[in-house]
């Protein structure tokens, strides 16, 4: 054994091979045995068999990408038989996953059976809030915990790989898929690319509620360029490696099975095609040993990209730079056997891929148990259970983020306190879960209105002002809440004059994020504008609950509005978890993860921005900075209040003035309660680096830790730095960490001024 391990580690150096990072003595039995029967299989395999594992299928019932036009169920059905398909997306159900099993390890030739993937982005059927929304809460316990939940349900309808965690960093509220992400950071975001991948795959792929994750979409999709979808991407070295690498290295880590790639090309090469970015990058210096799939016919769209001429040059350029399946796209499977045996693609490029992805399906059993994702007495009870709702409940009031809260308007009285609720999205059970949960069903959710009215013995009147057009195909790109009809907004008028107080919930419409769903103008979509300035007109006791998929521009909401609270789209338990928030069960404790624009034309903004060289205001105009705008967003990354409030003091810099690399640096600061209610805060820690070779932000998030105080309490935290913390990667994408002095920032959010310094000999 020891010796083919050897030679695939000679033959395949340049293709990164699996393994190639390990020695002898790393490799467990587990492991070894594993490999021991991949390279056996292997051995039997003709070309074609070999490439059939690296073909994936689109299922019958669910489409997630355009319907090629030669993808007919019958040529499906042929090509299992044939043993030409290794995995399919969107089969789910015990049912439906066994009959495909079934054929594929009974019907072919080795019986290797199939990987079924889907994408579980934020719970299967009991669904958690959207992943941004979930980054809000900061508490990678119960993010953990939601993808945990989200794995066992899919689990137990036949599913074994998510498409998820999406780690994609990105700064532009329009690009439709930020609802899909954690946000701007790449430190929060690493963190919860961990705890994510954590989630689903568990400590034991083997066991059978635990599924693979997918780190995706690799890489850079984020930053496509006016947020406009699928849209080319043109960054340097410096945000490459600093900003959009980091999570998914974190994933790495945490030990993701496989990575997506994605249609975006990056600095002229289409990322599906990219060997610097899977081959040295991924496989290579990270060492990655799991499998990459492409995005859904991401192979074939390198044609349109102008990069390969047709699919035969798709297919040797994308297995060439270590794509190793092809979602959907019917190229590997047309075009990879003939490029082998015409010496174009070597084959061992076909074992690399192939081993690759025989050993991700046995790690998750499916050759000693084929069907054992398919046990209906688990889809009976493991699907919607309480449990599940109560986890997705809390993780749901944990990640609501209070924006304002002028005259303690909030939280509202339980009795005695007339409110009037307004916007068809408070009576909308569908919209509350979100963009991508093709597994749940329609207007499912606790609804805001029900909610409401559960956790109250207020007289609660409901208008709807402005109704929702509601469309329930999920895959239309229609902006769906009205744009025309104001007949409701009088009759919302009329009943906001006697309120005590106003609860106005506008937003997004669930599809009018994710994927397809770029946006040019992100205020309330529709009349909702109206409707609120209306209203306001009558009775400005209003709080505004926010849903909504992404950052919106809310200048006018924050200027005259007295309360705002970031509600999100926070799943099957929306109403339930608003209204805990609404009515003081549960003091809020988000903090945004992506910063709120005041106007379009900011964006891009973020928080770790570079000085520039023309920082400040002098007695002139030649400065950074826009005419009719401020530099600031209108929320911070990191900002979110409580129902309490927090004083920060007392921070010190422990043995800060000699440090070296070698060293840890403790950070001490003594957060008190100052306010009426117990609450939570989320103590955020962000550096600055004052000179570097290549020029570092304001403000760099480096730690950050969620802090109980009872009402009046104190408490001292400490935080660590060390050489992990303080470096960043020069543009060959090498770790450095150079000497100097740093400026250490404490605080409730990124725009903090608490503040002290070090220097790092
Ligand atoms: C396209 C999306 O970009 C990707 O995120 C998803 O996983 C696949 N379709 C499969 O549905």
């Amino acid at each position: 054994m020891k010796n083919s391990i050897l030679t695939c580690s000679i033959i395949l150096t340049f293709l990164g091979c699996s393994n190639n990072k390990k020695s002898d003595s790393m490799i467990d039995t587990k492991t070894e045995a594993i490999n021991e029967k991949v390279d056996s299989l292997l051995s039997k395999m003709t070309i074609e068999e070999k490439v059939g594992q690296m073909n994936q299928y689109n299922g019958f019932w669910d489409v997630t990408g355009p319907s090629p036009k030669d993808g007919s169920a019958k040529t499906k059905y042929e090509h299992l038989r044939k043993g030409w398909v290794g995995s399919m997306l969107n089969v789910r159900g015990t049912e439906n996953v066994k009959e495909v099993q079934r054929i594929a390890v009974e019907e072919t030739r080795l019986g290797i059976p199939l990987i079924i993937g889907f994408d579980v982005i934020h719970g299967y059927k009991t669904l958690a809030p959207i992943p941004l929304a979930e980054a809000a809460s900061w508490d990678l316990e119960v993010i953990e915990k939601s993808a945990r939940v989200a794995a066992t349900e899919a689990a137990a309808s036949g599913i074994n790989w998510t498409f998820a965690p999406m780690v994609d960093i990105s700064r532009d509220p329009r690009w439709g898929r930020v609802m899909e992400g954690a946000g701007e950071d790449p430190y929060l975001g690493s963190k919860i690319a961990k705890a994510r991948v954590k989630g689903f795959q568990g400590n034991d792929l083997s066991d059978d509620t635990t599924i693979a994750a997918c780190a995706k979409h690799f890489a850079a999709y984020g930053f496509s360029e006016a947020g406009k979808e699928y849209n080319t991407v043109d960054i340097g070295t410096s945000t490459l490696h600093n900003m959009v690498l980091p999570p998914f290295k974190a994933a790495v880590e945490a030990g993701v099975k496989t990575f997506m790639n994605s249609f975006n090309e990056l600095n002229g090469v289409p990322v599906t095609g990219s060997s610097f970015l899977q081959r040295d990058i991924l496989k290579g210096k990270w060492g990655f040993d799991g499998f990459v799939v492409s995005d859904w016919a991401s192979i074939n769209e390198m044609i349109s990209w102008g990069h390969a001429k047709d699919k035969k040059e798709a297919a040797k350029i994308a297995a060439t730079a270590g794509s190793d399946m092809d979602m959907e796209g019917y190229v590997y499977v047309e075009e990879l056997a003939n490029l082998v045996k015409n010496g174009i693609v070597k084959e061992a490029i076909l074992d690399d891929a192939v081993r690759r992805i025989l050993t991700v399906k046995f790690e998750l059993g499916l050759f000693d148990a084929p069907y054992k994702y398919c046990n209906e007495e688990n889809e009976k009870n493991n699907i919607g259970n309480k449990e599940h709702h109560d986890a997705v409940l809390d993780v749901a009031k944990k990640s609501i983020v209070l924006l304002k809260n002028e005259n303690k308007i909030l939280p509202l009285k339980k009795k005695g306190q007339k409110i009037v609720l307004i916007g068809d999205l408070a009576d909308d059970k569908n919209s509350p879960l979100g963009s991508w949960r093709l597994g749940s069903d329609d207007n499912t959710a606790v609804s805001i209105l029900e909610g409401m009215k559960k956790y109250s013995e207020n007289n609660l009147i409901f208008k709807k002002g402005v109704e929702l057009t509601k469309d329930p195909v999920s895959f239309t790109s229609e902006i769906n809440i009205n744009t025309t009809d104001e007949s409701g907004i009088d009759e919302a008028v009329k009943a906001a004059k006697s309120a005590d107080v106003i609860v106005m919930v506008l937003g997004e419409h669930s599809f009018q994020s994710g994927e397809g769903r770029s946006r040019t103008e992100i205020g309330l979509p529709g009349l909702q504008q109206k409707l609120l300035e209306s209203v306001y007109n009558a009775n400005k006791n209003i709080v505004l609950v926010l849903t909504n998929g992404r950052p919106l521009t809310i200048e006018w909401a924050d200027k005259n509005i007295p309360a705002i609270v970031e509600g999100w789209q926070l799943g099957s338990q929306t109403g339930n978890a608003i209204a805990q928030v609404l009515y003081g069960d549960y003091n809020p404790s988000g903090k945004l993860p992506m910063t709120f624009p005041r106007n379009i034309g900011q964006i891009p903004i973020y928080y770790n921005y570079k000085n520039t060289g023309r920082p400040n205001r002098e007695s002139h105009v030649f400065w950074s900075h826009y005419i009719d705008s401020p530099n600031t967003p209108l929320y911070p990354f990191g900002y979110g209040l409580s129902y309490t409030t927090f004083k920060y003091d007392n921070l010190k810099v422990h043995n800060g003035e000699n440090f070296s690399t070698e060293d840890t640096i403790k950070i001490s600061v003594t957060i008190t309660n100052t306010g009426d209610y117990d609450g939570k805060e989320v103590a955020q820690l962000y550096i600055r680096d004052l000179v570097g070779s290549i020029t570092r932000p304001v403000r760099e998030l480096k730690g950050f830790e969620m802090v109980a105080l009872k009402k009046g309490e104190s408490k001292e935290i400490v935080f660590n730095l060390t050489k992990k913390e303080l470096g960043f990667y020069n543009s060959d994408g090498n770790y450095v960490i150079e000497a100097g002095d740093f400026e250490v920032y404490v605080g409730g959010n990124s725009a903090t001024k608490i503040q002290g310094k070090f220097t790092l000999n």
